[in-house]
């Protein structure tokens, strides 16, 4: 008999082995750091770092070589201890519990880190074995993990016959195995032929959709701003901002540019374009040309030929919107990519 059984012990309830969470607790962040520091002699690779990732979300970290990325990971991946800060992982602390808070995690380091020798299949059953997944279990699911990778097709070749891409989906897929919560990808398709990107971009995307949270660092931008729903830009080892990509862009005016190719009188043109609503500053930039620093770039198009009617014909357009490289440029004076 249990001291659970109802029959035995009618008044005293079971005694549950967690207490009940109420229904309007919030869940914890996936992933929550919070002044974060490490220091490699002067180098101060990461400093006072702090975020929280919610359940679900996808987060980037956007930052140049050595910027701090892979340090700050590596302590929220429990593989270098911090000079300072703290780490919890669904709830869990890091520090406290680093086994419980590890499981929930999926990391895919920036090194490739596999056996040449084996198949991908192989090499997904030994990492599988090594977490301890049960085997019954585990030839299903790397069946599921090779789909999401796309390479259930070459699965049976010895990894040294894939390309630096395949490769790196098979990493990918080494830390998917246990089903993580939270999935750390540290540039993850630096090096990788398109075919190969592009498969990793849609196999996050689709483990976002079904509701995994997400760690993405690149200095590629434009992944960044197509993957994350917020992204935290690093620079010498500190988070300058933090946003949704519109919220970033806002930064630096969040103004789109206009160009117009005209034909017709185009200092009539000018102060016309000028009224238009929406319209910031205009002004000529050659014989044939206007520029407009607009809010609403593409939308007001329309409202911008329709203005110039009678005085000028339109022959060509261009808008450029903002994006997270200008808000780079703009918060740290440098690109991304220099
Ligand atoms: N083990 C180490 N010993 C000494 N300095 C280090 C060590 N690891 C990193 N650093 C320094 O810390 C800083 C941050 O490096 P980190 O690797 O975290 O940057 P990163 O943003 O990941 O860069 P990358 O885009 O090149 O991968 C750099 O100045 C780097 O030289
Ligand atoms: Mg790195």
């Amino acid at each position: 008999m249990t001291a659970s059984d109802p029959m035995t012990t009618p008044s005293t309830p079971p005694v549950p082995s967690t207490p009940p969470v109420p229904e309007s607790a919030p869940s914890p962040p996936a992933l929550s750091c919070r002044g974060l520091s490490k220091r490699y002699g002067d180098v101060h690779a990461v400093r006072d770092v702090g975020f929280d990732i919610a359940p679900g979300e996808a987060y980037g970290l956007l930052g140049p070589n050595g910027a701090g990325k892979t340090t700050t990971i590596s302590m929220l991946v429990g593989l270098i201890r911090p000079g300072g800060g703290h780490v919890r992982v669904c709830g869990v602390d890091l520090a406290a519990d680093p086994m419980r808070a590890k499981a929930r995690i999926g990391y895919v380091p920036q090194e490739i880190a596999l056996y040449p020798e084996l198949t991908g299949r192989e090499n997904l059953r030994f990492f599988g074995r090594l977490f301890g997944l049960p085997r019954r279990a585990l030839a299903g699911r790397i069946d599921e993990v090779l789909d999401l990778v796309g390479l259930t097709g070459r699965a049976d070749s010895r990894l040294k016959t894939y390309s630096g891409g395949m490769k790196r989906r098979i990493n990918i897929g080494t830390a998917l195995l246990h089903r993580p919560d939270v999935l750390i990808l540290d540039e993850p398709t630096v090096g990788v032929d398109p075919q190969s990107r592009k498969a990793i971009l849609d196999g996050v995307e689709r483990l976002v959709g079904e509701g995994m949270s997400l760690l993405y660092t690149s200095h590629y931008m434009e992944e960044v701003e197509r993957v994350c729903d917020r992204v935290a830009i690093i620079d010498h080892g500190r988070i300058i901002a933090e946003g949704t990509r519109r919220e970033l862009i806002a930064l630096v005016g969040g103004a789109d540019k206009v160009e117009l190719s005209l034909d017709g009188d185009l200092e009539t043109a000018l102060a016309k374009l000028r009224a238009v609503e929406g319209v910031i500053e205009a002004a000529m930039t050659g014989a044939a040309s206007i520029r407009l620093l607009t809010e609403g770039g593409r939308y007001l198009l329309p409202a911008l030929i329709t203005a110039v009617d009678g005085c000028a014909a339109v022959t060509a357009t261009q808008v450029i919107e903002p994006d997270l490289e200008a808000t780079f440029l703009h918060l740290t004076g440098s690109t991304l990519r220099d």
